[in-house]
């Protein structure tokens, strides 16, 4: 008779013997999974390892990539996005720690089917923004092509790297029909944007809200410059270091904007280095608590403090006809280092500091 043991051991062989290569072939359709379309991305939570393989997007679609924590998320192909009535973002990355590689594909807003140069303030409905990246990670090597109005919004919620991105909105520099198309707009904790390329018509990128933010190394072309701001109320920024950035053509180059309306909000601790910013047709270096206004009358529900121009010096050219820099505070305050900042051309400075004192720099 056979001992219990034994009953046990048979037992166990019959059940491997019936779930193991089932359970096996399941494991392994979730680890690696392909996206060819809006319905293979629709489930991916338990996706370590997804392939983007290229599709198109039709009316009425967004697709939102939420994969397991800490996937792989490659494209082999282009995602293109046909004219639509949904809202955006359309494409939206929302993954804990994900690993973003974009393989210098492209994913196409087909921005010339909207832009008719009213941006989001009017006219033809625009999707906005394009992209969102959400999570946390790195996210890297991809080109957004003609986004509707503004490209990519940065909201993660753990540490962020992003790098190799291009924004191309050049097309819509033709008849002045592109507008609103911010590159990035970041808001959120701990965030690097590097070695990425904004061809575009507003802000490179404009900064809303959040501490301890990189900007490195980005080339802005024809944009609104690199931009804090503009600051609403309950928004604050900290801890900013905009570093080796090279800003060119455009209204604007550097930019600090409160909005003159703003309470409960603040700016503080920017520090501007080796940045070179040149062929600027309006403001070279602008801080201003009047926001909308360029230098208007300020507010003083949003101060700022603690800006600095050092660590490598920062060049700035502007048109004959430009303002130089203009400092324009209702409640401003510390001591502030320019001495890193040589500003030429233009047709002149308007410094009212408020209460900082500004020191150092050629202006
Ligand atoms: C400022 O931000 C940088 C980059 O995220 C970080 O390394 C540094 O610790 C922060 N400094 C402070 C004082 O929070």
């Amino acid at each position: 008779m056979p001992s219990v043991s034994t009953y046990l051991r048979l037992a166990s062989l019959v059940a491997v013997a019936v779930a193991g290569p089932a359970s096996k072939t399941d494991t392994a359709k979730r680890a690696t999974c392909t996206v060819d379309s809006v319905a293979t991305a629709s489930d991916l939570s338990d996706c370590t390892d997804v392939v983007i393989t290229g599709f198109t997007v039709a009316d009425g679609e967004t697709v939102t990539i939420s994969a397991a924590e800490g996937a792989t998320v490659t494209m082999t192909g282009d995602i293109t996005f046909a004219s639509t009535t949904s809202s955006g973002p359309l494409l939206t990355f929302d993954t804990t720690s994900i690993a973003f590689n974009g393989g210098d594909n492209t994913i196409d807003g087909n921005g010339p089917d909207y832009w008719d140069g009213l941006g989001t303030d009017g006219g033809v409905p625009k999707p906005h923004p394009f992209v969102k990246f959400k999570g946390s990670g790195t996210f890297e090597d991809v080109t957004i092509l003609n986004s509707p109005a503004q490209a990519i919004s940065v909201g993660t919620d753990g540490t962020a790297v992003v790098s190799g991105i291009t924004v191309n909105n050049a097309a819509g520099n033709t008849n002045s029909l592109g507008a609103n198309t911010d590159g990035f707009d970041v808001e959120g904790d701990d965030i690097t944007i590097s070695g990425s390329t904004v061809n575009n018509q507003d802000d490179c990128v404009a900064i809303n809200g959040g501490e301890g933010i990189v900007i490195e190394d980005l080339i802005c072309i024809g944009s609104h410059g690199i931009s804090i701001g503009s600051i609403a109320t309950g928004k604050s920024v900290s801890n900013v270091t905009i570093t080796g950035n090279t800003v060119t053509g455009g209204l604007y180059g550097l930019r600090i904007k409160v909005d003159a309306t703003a309470t409960d909000a603040s700016v503080s601790d920017v520090t501007y280095s080796s940045n070179t910013v040149s062929e600027i047709s309006e403001f070279g270096v602008l801080i201003t608590q009047s926001y909308p206004e360029n230098d208007g009358t300020p507010g003083t529900g949003g101060p700022i403090s603690g800006i600095a121009f050092t660590g490598g010096t920062t060049t700035v050219s502007v048109d004959s006809d430009a303002n130089t820099v203009v400092i324009d505070c209702g409640a401003c305050s510390g001591t502030w280092d320019f001495s890193d900042l040589d500003v030429t051309g233009g047709k002149g400075s308007v410094i009212d500091p408020n209460d900082a004192v500004i020191s150092g720099g050629s202006f």
